[in-house]
C-alpha cells in the first residue's frame, strides 16, 4: 500500500501537483488506492493476534472487532474529580 501510494505523488516533483495528487476529487487514483489497499492493510494490522471473542461482565461473550482495538487504543482519561 505504501509502494503504490509513494509511486502515486512520485509522479510528479511539482509541489502544487502533489496536492492535487493527493486530493481524490481530482485524482480518483489515490481514493482508490487508500480505500483497497491502505485500510485492509490497517484492518489487517489492528486484527493480528485479535481474539475473536472478549468476556463482557454484562452482556458475556462479545464478539471482537478491530474498531474495539482502535476505540480501546484512543480513549482518553476519565475527567479530573472536581
Ligand atoms: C479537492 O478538489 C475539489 C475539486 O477541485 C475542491 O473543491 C476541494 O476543495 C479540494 N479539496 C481540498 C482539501 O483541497
Amino acid at each position: 500500500a505504501v509502494d503504490l501510494i509513494m509511486a502515486h505523488f512520485g509522479t510528479s516533483r511539482d509541489p502544487v501537483e502533489k496536492i492535487r495528487l493527493g486530493n481524490s476529487s481530482r485524482s480518483p487514483t489515490i481514493g482508490g488506492i487508500v480505500l483497497e489497499h491502505l485500510c485492509p492493510t490497517i484492518q489487517n494490522i489492528l486484527q493480528d493476534g485479535l481474539r475473536d471473542h472478549k468476556l463482557d461482565l454484562i452482556i458475556g461473550h462479545r464478539r471482537n472487532h478491530a474498531w474495539n482495538v482502535v476505540e480501546a487504543s484512543t480513549q482518553t482519561a476519565p475527567p479530573a474529580a472536581k
